[in-house]
């Protein structure tokens, strides 16, 4: 059965969305009897339980534009935000971001260790693809293909990991502009960019819906970034839920220190426009999506 988001506000259909993710993870992540079962803790206190799920939001929002079953967008979304939750958790080791806070929680690594906390992140990443390759997840084996494909595309160092390379190495390199906008592209974008497209796989939609939607992930997830670049600046922990201020601390070339905060803001308002624009072929099936531009530049955490 299709899921039907007709008259939800976003923050409804947020939290509706939330709540099936969160379940469908629980399911996925069953706690084994054996000595290993520490990582599964880990892989659960990771995944479970926190975080706006804006990525398996994406999928299941793409999902509903066509129709697809609601049991098979639910694995793709656990499947992103399993390769979202395996990226926090190795982002906030000390050897990367060295950050304690998470979600409003203790890190991965500070609540259990850093061998658990590398290990889970590990194991997210490759239960991911478990899922996706899963016959549950289509019928069609070219498209779970498809998925496997484009996720290892977006999460590896073509996409996420390259992008997490960059920035790590940001503070060394003269960063313009151009070159800020494709680390944040491939370490941000890439898996947003999966999140979008994921629902047109899956019911194998025609190329041209398809590139709307990579066009409107493409500036939607520049303007994310750019929001979390300006909470890095101007919000607190407690409401962001990590730590803050850190971008500066670490010398790190960001839209905000190359544009200031005003220019920034202006830039994210401007793509999120842009992203709304991509999505004028489709109805209003696709009025969450629109709100969910305008949502990831004004949100607080
Ligand atoms: C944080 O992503 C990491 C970035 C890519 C900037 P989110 O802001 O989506 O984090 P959660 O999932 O809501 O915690
Ligand atoms: C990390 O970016 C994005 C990932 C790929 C995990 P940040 O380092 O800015 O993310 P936060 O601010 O710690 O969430
Ligand atoms: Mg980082
Ligand atoms: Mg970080
Ligand atoms: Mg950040």
């Amino acid at each position: 059965m299709p899921q039907n988001y007709t008259n939800l506000s976003l923050s409804e259909a947020l939290a509706q969305i939330a709540e099936a993710v969160n379940a469908e993870l629980d399911h996925l992540l069953p706690l084994p009897d054996g000595p290993e079962s520490r990582v599964v803790d880990a892989m659960r206190y990771s995944a479970l339980d926190g975080g706006k799920r804006l990525r398996p939001f994406l999928v299941m929002q793409s999902s509903y534009l066509f129709n697809v079953s609601k049991s098979s967008a639910l694995r793709v979304a656990a499947a992103i935000e399993m390769v979202h939750c395996y990226s926090l958790i190795h982002d906030d080791l000390p050897c990367m971001d060295n950050d304690d806070l998470r979600r409003g929680r203790p890190t991965c690594h500070r609540q259990f260790d850093e061998e658990t906390a590398l290990l889970a992140g590990d194991a997210l990443l490759t239960k991911s693809f478990e899922v996706l390759a899963a016959e549950a997840t289509h019928s069609d084996p070219a498209v779970r293909c498809e998925l496997v494909w484009e996720l290892a595309h977006a999460s590896g160092s073509a996409g996420m990991v390259g992008g997490q390379m960059v920035d790590l190495r940001a503070a060394q390199f003269a960063m313009d502009v151009p070159a800020i906008t494709r680390l944040q592209q491939m370490k941000t974008g890439r898996l947003f960019d999966f999140s979008c497209v994921a629902g047109a796989i899956l019911a194998k939609a025609p190329h041209q819906q398809r590139q709307a939607l990579k066009n409107y992930a493409h500036d939607m997830g520049l303007a994310f970034q750019i929001a979390d670049d300006l909470l890095d600046v101007e919000g607190d922990a407690a409401t962001v839920g990590k730590q803050t201020g850190k971008d500066a601390d670490a010398g790190k070339a960001t839209f905000i220190s190359l544009l200031g905060v005003e220019r920034a803001r202006a830039q994210a308002d401007m793509l999120a426009e842009q992203a709304i624009r991509h999505l004028d072929s489709f109805d209003e099936k696709a009025d969450l999506l629109r709100a969910t531009a305008k949502f990831v530049v004004n949100r607080r955490s």
